[in-house]
């Protein structure tokens, strides 16, 4: 079973719309074909810059996609400030993640909301790239695999398994998030490796194995390369390392890195 690798890079609140065109076209300039068909190229940018990339991506035929930091669990109505699944798969976006730890802990998101905005993303044939992952005191006190899956069990309790099979899930330790501690290439199979034995119980070996699991979490283009040889690795979420165009760039390349 191959699975191509995901590399995504989530800007945050990071890139203003003009700051935004300048780095997906230094991304283009850069990207060459045999990279696109070795890896799937993601950015995530700011809701303001999305309609930017998606002009500058469809006029320029980019192989890279681009998708949303978040949706709402609504598909349209009165609720201020949120952003529609509808629209969002309108002007072409594939991706959203849901429960990313930002706003799980920022905004106070809980698993039954991120189940809600992970079933919004799937009816607007978006894929969820839903993220779970513990804390330090967690890590620290060896309770990391439960945590994890409890989390992940709470944000896909409704799904039924044709819909956790359209689904992507991105490991992201809270610890390791924007912190330059990155988890060490074991520590994320390790998690990795539950999360898709969870994913066996939970659908069936075919479609646990054809799923997607990222690792987000400091990565750099000097550590790409050794989370990425681990067999139930299959994408990398980028954090601060997306915003500079080079780094991205080395981190699509991890492959030609060497471990
Ligand atoms: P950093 O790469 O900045 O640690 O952020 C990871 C992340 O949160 C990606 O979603």
């Amino acid at each position: 079973m191959t699975r191509k690798p995901l590399i995504a890079g989530n800007w945050k609140m990071n890139l203003n719309h003009l700051e935004a065109i300048a780095h997906v076209q230094r991304l283009a300039f850069s990207l060459k074909e045999e990279d696109f068909e070795e890896v799937d190229v993601l950015v995530l940018p700011p809701f303001t810059d999305m309609r930017s990339v998606q002009t500058l991506i469809d006029a320029d035929r980019l192989r890279i996609a681009f998708g949303a930091q978040d949706l709402s669990d609504k598909d349209n109505g009165a609720y201020t400030g949120q952003i529609s699944g509808v629209f969002l798969s309108k002007l072409g976006c594939k991706y959203a993640l849901t429960g990313h730890s930002e706003r799980r802990g920022i905004n106070a998101e809980s698993s039954e909301l991120v189940m809600q905005k992970t079933k919004a993303a799937l009816r607007n044939n978006i894929t969820p790239i839903v993220c779970v992952g513990e804390p330090s005191d967690i890590r620290k006190n060896g309770n990391h695999v439960t945590y994890t899956l409890d989390q992940l069990e709470q944000s896909l309790s409704d799904l039924t398994k044709e819909m956790i099979k359209d689904i992507a899930i991105a490991y992201e330790p809270v610890w390791a998030i924007g912190t330059g501690e990155i988890a060490t290439p074991q520590d994320a199979e390790q998690m990795a490796l539950e999360i898709r034995n969870w994913l066996v119980d939970r659908t069936s070996l075919t479609i646990a194995q054809g799923m997607r699991i990222l690792y987000g979490g400091s990565v750099k283009s000097s550590t790409a390369a050794g989370i990425m040889a681990m067999p139930n690795i299959d994408g990398l979420l980028v954090g601060g390392a997306s915003i500079d165009p080079d780094e991205f760039v080395g981190i699509c390349r991890y492959r030609l890195a060497g471990v």
